[in-house]
């Protein structure tokens, strides 16, 4: 006989984020993130006033803060509150503005547009803005050791993350990798790679991050760096495919700038259509890492879903 019509219902092992208020979650994420960033880094009045004030300004000019949000999220899946993941959650946040200012700069993508805002550069000038970028980078680390350790972890394992993910191998490698590949034909494996080093290896680091904050065990802390690993991979599929759909004012940066730079991007080497397939599938990938953690993920999920369909 069938288990239902014996009477017994089990609850389906189904997380639901259309009644989970991401929203309301990620509100909460940002003013959690912005709150600390604003007493981490010095003020504008602090001496000398330049690159505080460019340092505020890019950090405060309107990001999405993705990047703490699936950090805090990952402590959540693993059992403990948001709150002790803040100062690491800031610090890849620091990081990741320093690689977008860079990512800016005449010498590298070369755009005016950033948040919404004329980019660093353009307001500083190009001297200012390099060390607003090292400075934030610099920050990061700083902020790392106001982190408070685990049983199991302790700073040496979070520096090490971060420089990691941030180093030559990962994000600078991916930077490197991308600047060399503009104008010249590379195959999807290559691509893959460009996109695997500048954006996935950062993501997947926040994530771990959050993890170790909430003392992990080291399966869930493989788990997290899959998931991580797979929504930051979605993650830059679809900014590639923003870049070709979406207006420069819907994007808070300049759309269709990917194309004239004859950049490597997914939408330029398999098509739209093949490109969001791909991004479905590494979201579709990064669900399934969740596996282990069950139904505290429910955040992740929720962001990850919400991060597919993004328009921004
Ligand atoms: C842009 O990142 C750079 C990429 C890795 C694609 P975001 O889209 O998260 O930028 P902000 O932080 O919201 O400005
Ligand atoms: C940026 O990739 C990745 C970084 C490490 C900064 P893009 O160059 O595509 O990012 P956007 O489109 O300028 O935000
Ligand atoms: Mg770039
Ligand atoms: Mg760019
Ligand atoms: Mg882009």
């Amino acid at each position: 006989m069938a288990t239902s019509e014996q009477g017994i219902h089990k609850a389906p092992k189904v997380l639901e984020p259309e009644v989970f208020d991401l929203r309301k979650y990620l509100d909460g994420s940002r003013r959690l993130v912005d709150r600390a960033l604003s007493g981490f880094i010095p003020e504008e009045s602090a001496r000398p006033q330049t690159i505080h004030q460019a340092m505020r300004y890019s950090i405060f000019a309107g990001g999405k803060r993705m990047r703490p949000a699936l950090c805090m999220a990952a402590a959540e899946a693993c059992g403990a509150e948001r709150e002790p993941a803040i100062p690491l959650a800031c610090a890849m946040e620091c990081i990741h503005t320093y690689s977008l200012i860079h990512d800016d700069l005449p010498s590298m993508d070369n755009d005016d547009l950033r948040r919404g805002k004329p980019t660093n550069h353009k307001v500083f000038g190009e001297g200012v803005a390099v060390l607003a970028g090292d400075a934030l980078l610099t920050q990061a680390f700083e902020i790392a050791m106001e982190w408070k350790t685990t049983e199991r972890y302790a700073h040496r394992d979070v520096v090490l993350e971060i420089a990691k993910a941030a180093g030559s191998r990962e994000l600078i490698a991916g930077q490197v990798a991308d600047a060399e590949a503009e104008g010249t034909p590379i195959t999807l494996a290559q691509l893959k790679y460009i996109h695997e080093c500048k954006t996935a290896s950062l993501l997947s680091c926040c994530v771990k991050l959050g993890g170790m904050s909430a003392n992990c065990t080291s399966v869930h802390l493989e788990a997290l760096s899959h998931f991580g690993y797979h929504v930051g991979m979605a993650f830059q599929v679809i900014d590639d495919i923003l870049d070709v759909t979406q207006t420069s004012e819907q994007l808070g940066k300049t759309a269709g700038k990917d194309e004239i730079a004859k950049k490597a991007t997914y939408p330029a080497l398999i098509g739209l259509q093949r490109s969001r397939d791909e991004a479905a599938k590494f979201t579709q990938q990064a669900f399934d890492a969740l596996a282990p953690l069950e139904d505290k993920a429910v955040a992740l999920q929720a962001i990850a879903k919400y991060l597919l369909n993004r328009t921004h």
